[in-house]
Formats: structure tokens, sequence, C-alpha cells
């Protein structure tokens, strides 16, 4: 770890009354304080927005807040970490078993073990900057703003009777109003501990009626928005599995009954870094008190630590925006771009990909994916990734996962033929794998039949023919990081589509119940040393599409694969709800047949591209078999994102429409600095004699006056910032007539000249 001491810039961010035992950690808009009480217990104090011109906070009277008389005096307390001990029957985010107990039981008293109770009461604090984060990767790439030395507020407990160490860890990013939790557990006992439930952190929100905006959906049908009501008990939105998975993501967004939209409003909102069994518990108390517990998902879940033994659990990513849903999401983009991406640059952009998965399935020729090639080179396709399909015996989905040599059969010569073609064609090459699992019928499950999760004796369950790979076993991580690491070294390959293609089942590991985080660390472990080994490697995640999508392996991948679903109806939806906790730069779209094959859908041209303009471009059609005139318009549109990329994969987000609110939907990006924006409309469905509303864009200097032009270079017209803020972009509200039902376009704004301001600058965005 890379710690430092604290820098004094940063003495205001965290302050310590210790009169009071108070901790303010105060933001760009927002605060959060927390206090020791005399018995030590660590509460909540209170957390919210704040007007940046605020001045120093000083909170008196807390007592006041605190509401003891609920039932007994410890069933409301806001404990920092609730622990199950004290006197407690509300969800918690600790409980532990000390399995044994030193020295003489009295006797008959052994039924009562394991002791399931612990007491956290405050030890110590200290300030610290550290530099590798509550995310940790070590991927060997910098972060963007690497140089930044953030403040960690680390408050240590302790068991009241055992020396059982909880450290809660705060590390502050103030420009976002974000705050980093994590836990650290120690066992300085003789005896064992076993973990059963385990939060990264627990969350209290102010006394108040909340709803909650999250996502929800299914295999190609990922992320799509869900805004629900937080009644009394456990709201639990979760997942048990080894991936992220489909039908939920791991953040959240909660507001106040009713009083947020997408640009107003107080919201707070968290996200977790971690890619394995998740869960987010709220509970409504009785009282309206409403708290949230986000870490490991507990049915199965069990870490024994033995004497001596330290876990420090991955982030609760969280905060507070005071202007909406939309501000909620540019704090957590900015995040993600700034602290979390690996080797983000702000000139260098994610290159527009080809894939061949919906072109050739598993029908892969060296002269079929020479001619892919040429035709994407040809249009300006930047990276050219061959799907599924090319090694061992993987001819078809029921054998061959597992063997990591290229086929013979395919490629006699190996994969250099194909690799030089594309490189002279002026591209990068890229490969799909999918290393976490196995085919029964490969090489490597015949040489190691017992290297995959399973219960003795006991029958098991393939999905999609394969089985999963115990990555509990260090023999197993190390045979894949050398088999994937043998191909970087002998290919020129800078770009991996790593897969994982079913949902684990019967979890019999090595290491026992310990699999669930053991296997993402085994994952984070192999991306890790390969980034390292092989710098230009990038990664893009994917799970059956938008399956693994969290924080944490954003820590270790430049994209993520947001959907099999490429059908533009479906994905507004999908990548509006995406867009809630993720950047746009990260999302990977493409561009697919007319016919689409999820569907069945035909789908114009210009809709497929809008769409996939919103993202990280990319191909995904049977290109070489297109018209002269559709490779043309290729050409011209791939050409036009290039001229936007910099404005869609680095600028801020606004949503001016979602098309689950009306069947529209609006995306504007904008350059901090305000020179350019990109704005793109989708009409998914309008009907006839409706007229739209207007679309007001965000964000522009007012006194400027922007060029707009489409993707022909053909000059819109110009106009002042303030007007396309008051009335909208000219030519989007019209009626849904004849043939306009659906409609869609792309356009490029462009600061040309700036006017004297009528009165000062009000200052920062509202
Ligand atoms: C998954 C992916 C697809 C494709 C196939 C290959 O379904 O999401 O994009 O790579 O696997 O088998």
């Amino acid at each position: 770890m890379n710690v430092f001491e604290m820098d004094p810039t940063m003495s205001e961010v965290i302050t310590v009354d210790d009169s009071q035992k108070l901790f303010v950690i105060r933001m760009q808009r927002s605060f959060y304080a927390l206090r020791a009480l005399p018995d030590g217990q660590v509460v909540h104090v209170g957390s919210g927005p704040l007007a940046p011109d605020a001045g120093p906070l000083h909170l008196a009277g807390l007592d006041g807040y605190e509401d003891p008389n609920y039932v007994c005096e410890q069933q409301g307390r806001r404990a920092e970490l609730l622990a199950f001990g004290d006197i407690s029957y509300h969800d918690v985010g600790l409980k532990v078993a000390f399995l044994e107990v030193a020295g003489q039981l009295p006797k008959g008293h052994a039924p009562h073990l394991p002791v399931r109770d612990v007491r956290l009461r405050y030890q110590r604090h200290e300030i610290r900057t550290d530099a590798a984060p509550g995310l940790s990767p070590t991927h060997g790439r910098a972060i963007r703003r690497a140089a930044v030395l953030r403040p960690v507020l680390i408050v240590h407990l302790q068991d009241a009777a055992y020396d059982f160490r909880v450290r809660l860890c705060y590390r502050v990013t103030p420009e976002y109003d974000i705050i980093e939790r994590w836990v650290e557990l120690e066992n300085q006992t003789a005896q064992h501990v076993a973990v059963e439930s385990l939060a990264f952190a627990s969350i209290h929100f102010p006394p108040g009626r909340y709803e909650l905006t999250r996502s929800a959906g299914a295999w190609a049908r990922e992320f799509v928005p869900v805004r629900q009501n937080i009644e009394q008990g456990v709201t639990e939105i979760s997942h048990r599995g080894l991936n992220t998975g489909h039908a939920s993501n791991p953040f959240y967004m909660v507001h106040e009954h009713g009083s947020a939209g997408e640009d107003a409003g107080a919201v707070y909102f968290g996200a977790l870094a971690f890619s394995g069994n998740w869960s987010l518990r709220f509970e409504m108390l009785p009282t309206d008190a409403l708290r949230m517990h986000g870490g490991y998902e507990a049915t199965d879940f069990s870490l024994t630590l033995g004497p001596g033994a330290v876990h420090r659990t991955p982030a609760l990513v969280h905060g507070v925006a005071d202007n909406g849903i939309g501000g909620a999401s540019r704090r957590l983009h900015a995040f993600a771009r700034d602290y979390v991406l690996p080797g983000y640059q702000d000139d260098q952009f994610r290159p527009v990909l080809f894939n061949s998965w919906e072109a050739t399935y598993f029908d892969i020729t060296l002269e079929g994916q020479i001619n892919l090639a040429r035709a994407a080179a040809q249009m300006g396709v930047e990276l050219f990734c061959l799907d599924d399909g090319w090694f061992g015996s993987r001819r078809h989905d029921r054998a061959g996962l597992g063997d990591w040599a290229v086929s013979q059969d395919l490629f006699p010569n190996g994969l250099t033929p194909l690799i030089e073609a594309v490189k002279e064609l002026g591209m990068r090459f890229g490969l799909w794998v999918e290393p976490e699992m196995i085919n029964p019928d490969s090489d490597l499950y015949r040489a190691h039949p017992d290297w995959v999760l399973h219960f003795p004796g006991r029958p098991r369950t393939e999905a999609r023919n394969q089985l999963v790979l115990d990555y509990g076993r260090p023999e197993v991580v190390e045979h894949i990081f050398a088999a994937l690491d043998g191909l970087l070294s002998r290919y020129d390959i800078t770009f991996f589509k790593w897969d994982m293609n079913r949902y684990a089942s019967e979890p019999g590991s090595v290491v026992g119940k310990a699999i669930w985080h053991a296997h993402v660390a085994g994952l984070y472990s192999i991306m890790d040393r390969l980034r390292q080994a092989h710098p230009r490697l990038d990664i893009q995640s994917c799970a059956g599409g938008g399956g693994r999508v969290d924080l944490g392996i954003l820590g270790r991948c430049d994209q993520v694969w947001t959907s099999d679903n490429t059908d533009p109806f479906d994905r507004a939806y999908i990548q509006d709800g995406f867009s809630l906790a993720y950047p746009p730069r990260v999302m990977e779209a493409w561009v697919t047949h007319d016919h689409n094959h999820q569907t069945g859908r035909v789908v114009p041209l210009d809709l497929r591209f809008d769409l996939a303009m919103r993202g990280a471009l990319g191909i995904g059609s049977n290109i070489d078999k297109l018209s002269a005139d559709e490779r043309a318009a290729y050409r011209r549109k791939i050409g036009f994102y290039k001229t936007i990329r910099p404005v869609v994969q680095n600028g801020d987000l606004y949503r001016l429409a979602r098309v689950q609110d009306g069947g529209v939907s609006v995306w504007q990006t904008v350059l901090p600095d305000q020179s350019q924006s990109v704005y793109s409309i989708a009409v998914i469905q309008q009907l006839q004699g409706h007229h739209l509303p207007a679309y007001r864009l965000r964000a522009l200097a007012p006194a400027a006056i922007y060029a707009v032009r489409d993707e022909n270079g053909a000059r819109l017209g110009r106009y002042s910032g303030a007007q396309l803020m008051a009335l909208g972009m000219p030519g989007d509200q019209r009626n849904g007539g004849l043939g306009c039902a659906v409609r869609s376009r792309t356009l490029l704004l462009e600061k040309v000249a700036d006017q004297e301001p009528r009165y000062p600058s009000m200052g920062a965005e509202t």
C-alpha cells in the first residue's frame, strides 16, 4: 500500500472535533458526518447536499437527532457499520461467529457456541492520503488522475470483549461528492472467526419517505430503469453469482418520494466495486429511518479468518447529488473516468471495433476473416476482433472451451497470417476468450476433471454445455494465466473480449464457501497480471452481454459489452439505464444487420448508427456482403463518429429524454469547456398527431454561438447557447405523421463565437 502523510491542502476535507469525537467530511456540494459516542459506538450524524458557498459547517446539539426511545435504545442506532450484537433485530452489515473460546467453558455451555455477538467500539482514528485505491486495481496503467492524492479517514474499532478489529475506511473525492467506503477486518484473537455476513459499508439516509431508482432486466434486456417506492421492511437487490448478473446491477439512486427528477432534487447514489456475489439491502424501520447495507450477498457466503488474518473488502462508492438523477450519473461517470478506468487519456479514444460474431458465428475461415478485415478497414474500423470458435475443437458451443490453442484445422499457420493482414490494413487485432469456463468435451477437462466447481458424488448442471473452472485452485488460475500470457507473447494481440457465459451452480470448491470471492480475486489477478506483462492490452468485459458491468471490473477493463441485444428499439432502453451509473465511453455498441438477429426487427441504418454512436462504436454486421451504397454509408458514418467521439467519450452526459417516458431518447454530451457538444435524438415511438416537447439542451455557454452540423457536414444553422437551452434544437418538435414515426439524428455543435455576457456569470452548474 502506497501511504503518504496528509497533504496540508486537504486539511479542510476531513475535520475532526476532538471534544465531540465528531468527524465531518466536507465535499464540493455535500457533507458527510459521523461521531463516536461516549460508549464507543460510532454512529452516523448526517449527510446531504450543501451549497458550495456555505461557510464552515458547525454541527451542534447532535443528541437531539438521536431517537433513543425506539423499543430500546439500540434499535434505531445509526451505527456506521451495523453489526450483529448488542441488542438488535434489524438487518446488519456484519455478522461474525467466534468459533472457539479461550480457556475453560463453564460446564454445559458448549452448545452456546459459537459466540455470535460483536460490539464494535471506537479505539482511535487516523487521516491519511492513500494512492492505492479501495478499488485497488494493480493493472500497471495509471488512472487519469493518478497524481491526485485523496484523503482517507480510517476509524479503528474493536470488539468490546475480544481482540477482533474492524477498520472503517472513507476515501474522499471532494470534487465529485464521492466517498469510497470499505472495511478491513483483522482477527487478533487466538481463535478462528467465521464472517457470515459482510457489507463494505452501511449507509443511513436522512429520515424521510424514499424512492429507489435502479436497473432490472434479463439476458438481452439488461439495465432497464426501474423506479419504485421503498416501503417498511427489507428491499434487496442482489446477485448470487461469480459475475455481476443481468437481472440487476449493483448501483442505486435513492431520492425523497416524488422530489427528484433528471435535473433536480437530492439523490443519494452508490455503486459497488465488485464483480461477484453482491447485495444492496435497504431496510426501512418502523420509524421510517432508512438504511442500506452494500456488500457480499450472504446466502452462501462465509469467510473464515484464522488468528492474525486480515480481510479487506472492495469498495462501496457513494455520494449525494443536489441536481437530480442526471447529476448523480455525471458524478459517477466522472469518477469512473478519473479514478477507475485504466490508462484513460483525454486524447486517446476507444477505437472503432469490428467484431466477427454476428457476421460469421462459428463459421470461421482464414479467407472469410480476411475479407471481413478488408471491408472493415475500408470503412475506417480501427480494431478487428475475432470472436468465438478460433481455438481447439470449438466448431460449435459443445466442445473445446478451455483449450486455448489456435485450431490447426482453421489456421494451419497459426493466427499470424490473419494478424499480419489485419495490421497491414492499418488495424489492431483482438481475440475473444472465455477463460473461466470449460466444455466437458475438451482436452483440459479430460486432463483435469476435478478442476471444475462441483459437489462430489452429486449431479451438476451444465449451461450452454459448459462448467465453471474452480478458481479457488491456484493451479487453475496459474494455468489460465499461462495460456493467455502465451497467446499474448506469441501474437500481436492488443484486445481481449473476455466473456463469461453461464451462472454458477453447485459451488463446491477446494476453498469451500470462500469461492464466492476467491473466484473474483482469481479473475482480477489474471487480468491485472496480463495487463502488467502486456501494457498494450485492452480488455472488454462481457458476460453473455452485459452480465459483468460494475466499478470493480471497470478498474481492469477499458470497455464493456452492454448487451447481446443490438436492436436499437430495445437498446434505447438498455443504454438509458446503463448510463445511469456508467459512462458512455465504456459502453460498447455495435451496428448490426438490417434484420436484427435477436428480435427479427427491420431497423433503419440511421437509427442503428445513431444509437451505437452514443458509446464506443462497433460494427457487427456481415460487412463483406453489403452493397456499395451501404458500405459508403458505413464509411461516412464512421468518419462522422470519429469527429464527434472526443465529445461522446470525454464529455458530460445530459439525458434530455428517456425512452421510457414517452418513446423518445435524447442524449447530449458536452465537453467541460463547453466548446463542443453532441446532440442525439432517437424517436422510437411517436403517435400520429402527437407533437414532441422541446428537448432543451444543457450546459452550453449561453452567450456563445454554436454552429450545428450533421453527419454529411451540412450546416444546419448557428444558434446561441441561450436559444438552444431555452427552445431546444429547431426541427425536433414536429408531428409524428406519415414516415416520421421512427427517426433519429446525431448533430455536432461547435462553438464559433463568444458574445459578451449581459450579466456576470452565476458560476457553477445549477
Ligand atoms: C456471448 C457473447 C457474444 C458472443 C458469444 C460467443 O454470448 O455475449 O457476443 O461472443 O458469447 O459464443
